[in-house]
C-alpha cells in the first residue's frame, strides 16, 4: 500500500506534517504527523476533521503546537523503532512544555494500548485506529489529569459521514477509504490484529466524497482498502443479500460508480488480493477509459509451500494464472507487488522459485521487505523465525538488482510513445519541468511551457530512468 515509487525499498512514508487553516476557535494548534501505509494518512486526514470541527486549528510547526499526535505503522520492527525515536525526542519537547499534550494513534497504538503510556511512559493518550471520533474527549482527559486511552475495535466504524479534511492546498489526487480491517490472516502480518474485523462503507458516501473532490479540482482517486477486492455492501462474507429491499455492491460494481462520476475523475484503488481479485473487476477496468490499468497485486513469495505458511490462500500457479488473466484484459495494464525474502523455514530453493516468478512476470515496480516477526501473528506462534539476517539481506539485494532491471525494461518499452500524464505539479529538482503519472502509474517528467497542475497532457517519451520516463508534451487532452 506504501506509495512512493521513487524508492525501491519502502518503509512507509516518513513523518510528514499537515496543516490546515481553519476558524481556530479554541485557540489551540494541533500537529500530526502520519507514517506508514496509505490508510493512516488517510486516516490522519479524519483526525484534522474531528478535531477542527473540535475547535483545533492545525499547524505544520510542532513549536507552536499545544497536541501532537503521531500516526504509527506496526508492520515491520523497523518502523516501529522509527516512531519510539520520535516519541523520545517529543518527551525532550513536553519537558520544556509540560502542558503540551503528546499522543500516539494508529496501529502501534492499537498494538501495544495502555503500555505506551503506563509502563514506557512515552505518551500521554492512546488512540486505535477505531476510536478517533473520541479523540477531543481524550485530549480533554489528559487535561483533567486522567489516563487517555481507547483502543476498542469496531465492527462497524467507516467514519463514512466524516469528510476528511485534505491537507495538501490544491491538490490533484486524493485518498478515499472505501473499506477499514483485514479478515484476512496471512501469518506474517499484524494488521488484523491492529486494525481489526473487514467493514465496508456505504457505496453512496463514497461517491459523493468522489463528486466532492472532482468539485474542488482534485482530478484523480484511489480508493483504499487492505483487500479491495473483498469490499461488499450489504451482503454478508458468503455472499448472501442483508436487506432484500436495498441493493448490493460489490467491487466491480463500486469502481464502476465511480468511473461514472466523471471522465475527467481517474481512478486508481490499493490493495488487490490475489486470492480474491475476479475477472468482474478486469472487465470493468477495461471497459472505463479513467479507470487507471495498474494493479498493485502482492505476491509476497513465488514458492506454493511458503505460501501455504503464509496463509496467503494461493499457489504460484494462481498467482501466474491472474496475471494472464490480467493481460488478457488488459494487455497494457502495469503490475507491481511486494516480496518479503527469509521469511521463516526459507530455502535456497523456495527463494530461487521467487526469482524464477520475477524473471517471469517482470512486475513494472515492486516493494521488497526482510521478514520481520510481529508479536501474536501466526507465524510467531507457529514457525521459527531461523533465517538468518545475512541470509535474508543477501536474498533481498538480490532480488532488488534483478527488480531494478525490470523496472528500467518497463520504462524502457515506453520510451517513443505517447503517453497521457496527469500533472500533479513542478518537478522536485526544478520549476521550469512538471512531473505527474501515466496511467501505469509511471513518474513522466517534461519542460512545463505553458501546462498547468491539474490538466491531462499528451508526452512523448524520449528516454527514461528505472525511476522516471522524460519526455515533451504534445498537447492537452
Ligand atoms: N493488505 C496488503 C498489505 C499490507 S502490508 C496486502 O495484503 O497485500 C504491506 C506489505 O508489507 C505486505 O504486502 C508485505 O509484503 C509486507 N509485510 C507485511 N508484514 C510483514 C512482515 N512481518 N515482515 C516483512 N514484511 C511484511
Ligand atoms: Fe495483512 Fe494479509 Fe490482510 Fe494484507 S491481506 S493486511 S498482508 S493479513
Ligand atoms: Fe498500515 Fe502499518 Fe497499520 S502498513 S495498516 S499503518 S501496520
Amino acid at each position: 500500500m506504501e506509495h512512493n515509487h521513487n524508492k525501491v525499498i519502502d518503509e512507509g512514508r516518513q513523518g510528514e506534517a499537515l496543516e490546515l487553516d481553519n476558524a481556530n476557535i479554541s485557540g489551540k494548534k494541533l500537529y500530526v504527523e502520519s507514517y506508514g501505509c496509505q490508510m493512516n494518512f488517510s486516516d490522519s486526514e479524519v483526525v484534522a476533521s474531528i478535531m477542527t470541527n473540535n475547535g483545533y486549528s492545525t499547524t505544520r510547526n510542532i513549536d507552536e503546537a499545544d497536541v501532537v499526535l503521531i500516526n504509527t505503522c506496526s508492520i515491520r520492527e523497523n518502523a516501529e523503532q522509527r516512531v519510539r525515536n520520535r516519541l523520545t525526542e517529543f518527551k525532550h519537547r513536553k519537558d520544556q512544555k509540560p502542558d503540551l499534550v503528546v499522543g500516539i494513534l494508529g496501529c502501534m497504538a492499537e498494538r501495544l494500548k495502555k503500555s505506551l503510556l503506563e509502563e514506557e511512559k512515552l505518551v500521554d493518550l492512546v488512540a486505535g485506529p477505531d476510536a478517533y471520533r473520541d479523540l477531543p474527549n481524550l485530549v480533554d482527559e489528559v487535561g483533567t489529569g486522567q489516563k487517555a486511552v481507547n483502543v476498542l475495535l469496531s465492527r462497524d466504524e467507516t467514519y463514512a459521514d466524516i469528510s476528511p479534511v485534505r491537507l495538501d492546498h490544491g491538490g490533484i489526487s486524493a485518498f478515499v477509504t472505501i473499506m477499514r480491517g483485514c479478515d484476512n490472516m496471512c501469518s506474517f502480518c499484524v494488521v488484523p490484529f491492529t486494525r481489526g474485523r473487514e467493514r465496508s462503507r456505504d457505496p453512496h458516501t463514497i461517491v459523493e466524497e468522489c463528486k466532492d473532490l472532482l468539485s474542488k479540482g482534485y482530478r484523480e482517486v484511489t480508493l483504499l482498502g487492505q483487500n479491495v477486492d473483498s469490499y461488499r455492501w450489504n451482503l454478508t462474507s458468503k455472499g448472501v443479500v442483508k436487506d432484500e429491499n436495498q441493493p448490493t455492491t460489490n467491487f466491480a460494481q463500486l469502481m464502476e460508480m465511480v468511473a461514472l462520476v466523471s471522465p475527467d475523475l481517474r481512478i486508481r484503488f490499493s490493495t488487490s488480493h490475489p486470492k480474491d481479485m475476479t475477472d468482474d473487476v478486469l472487465e470493468i477496468m477495461a471497459k472505463y477509459e479513467n479507470i487507471c490499468p495498474y494493479i498493485h497485486l502482492p505476491v509476497q513469495s513465488g514458492h506454493s509451500t511458503v505460501l501455504e505458511r503464509m496463509n496467503r490462500g494461493y499457489s504460484r500457479e494462481w498467482y501466474l494464472e491472474r496475471i494472464d488473466a490480467i493481460r488478457r484484459f488488459m494487455p497494457d495494464c502495469a503490475i507491481s507487488t511486494d516480496i518479503i525474502t527469509g521469511f521463516c523455514g526459507e530455502t535456497d530453493d523456495e527463494h530461487d522459485a521467487t526469482v524464477s516468478l520475477m524473471q517471469q512476470v517482470k512486475f513494472d515496480f515492486a516493494y521488497m521487505f526482510k521478514y520481520s516477526e510481529r508479536p501474536k501473528t501466526l507465524a510467531e506462534r507457529r514457525f521459527a523465525d531461523d533465517v538468518p539476517e545475512e541470509v535474508k539481506a543477501k536474498r533481498l539485494t538480490e532480488i532488488i538488482e534483478l527488480q531494478l532491471k525490470n523496472s528500467k525494461l518497463s520504462n524502457e518499452k515506453q520510451v517513443g510513445e505517447t503517453v497521457k500524464v496527469l500533472v500533479e505539479g513542478a518537478s522536485k529538482r526544478s520549476e521550469d519541468q512538471l512531473c505527474g503519472r501515466n496511467g501505469q502509474n509511471a513518474m513522466v517528467i517534461f519542460p512545463r511551457e505553458n501546462y498547468e497542475k491539474g490538466q491531462y497532457v499528451l508526452v512523448k517519451i524520449t528516454s527514461c530512468t528505472s525511476a522516471t520516463l522524460l519526455g515533451e508534451a504534445i498537447s492537452i487532452c
